[in-house]
């Protein structure tokens, strides 16, 4: 399983590159409303830039600024001519409002493009997503839970009673284990990356339910390493080395 950073910040990229331990770096189009104002395709050049700094060309995902298929693959163009980075994926989302956007996922995959359909929160879009080519399925792991909570509502109740979802798919580890099931039967190569984290125990529970990366927040990595037992042990060790070197 691979740890990627989740972010737009600059200077939380620059120091997660110098943590060294991800291999990737997301980004959606709120994590860059976070950041000042600026050209959208401007501060993915600096992204870049960092990356290319850091000396290890790890992946990048940018997400398209559209609502139609047309313009999202104008913009998936413009972003690879532009940034010219050879590690990039496009992030198009699965679907909006009962518009799917597979048609253009397969077009950029034809392409030689690879693509991160993003915004999935069952099985069976992530599925989808990979019989169009995706090379990447990204779940929404805290979304998908955050349906269940939501209860009663209108639309989940829809999806239930039209028997399009079960209660198990709003248990996102549940979601990853069927997706990575139904991957592996047709579209081994094609990695689920789990999103939309909260806790360090979010990232554990995804990878071990089969998500290939987990997209996390670089402001959880001093919890992913740190442990109050681990300061106990190193400080004694430097405390008995210190006692025997005077
Ligand atoms: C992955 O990159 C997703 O865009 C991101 O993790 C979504 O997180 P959110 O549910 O907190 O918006």
């Amino acid at each position: 399983m691979k740890l990627f950073a989740d972010t737009a910040n600059l200077q939380e990229i620059k120091a997660a590159l110098a943590d060294g331990f991800i291999a990737g770096i997301t980004t959606n189009p709120s994590l860059l409303a976070k950041e000042p104002k600026a050209d959208y395709l401007g501060h993915m050049r600096k992204i870049v830039g960092l990356i290319r700094e850091s000396g290890r060309e790890v992946h990048l995902s940018i997400e398209v600024i559209a609502r139609e298929p047309a313009e999202m693959a104008a913009q998936a163009d413009r972003f690879i001519n532009e940034l010219a980075y050879g590690n990039l994926a496009i992030k198009i989302p699965i679907s909006q409002h009962g518009r799917s956007f597979t048609g253009v996922v397969r077009e950029l995959t034809s392409r030689g493009i690879a693509v991160n359909c993003t915004a999935c929160m069952t099985p069976m879009q992530g599925l989808a997503a990979a019989a169009a080519g995706a090379k990447y399925v990204s779940l929404f792991y805290n979304r998908i839970r955050d349906g269940l909570l939501e209860r009663h509502s209108d639309e989940r109740e829809a999806l239930l009673a039209a028997k399009t979802v079960e209660e198990a798919d709003f248990d996102p580890a549940h979601v990853i284990e069927e997706t990575a099931h139904l991957l592996a039967m047709s579209y081994p190569d094609a990695e689920i990356i789990a999103g939309s984290i909260r806790s360090v125990l979010d990232v554990k529970q995804a990878g071990l339910a089969g998500a290939h990366i987990v997209t996390l927040s670089p402001k959880l990595f001093p919890a992913i390493v740190g442990h109050y037992k681990t300061d106990e042990a190193v400080d004694s060790f430097l405390a008995d080395i210190g006692r025997w070197l005077d």
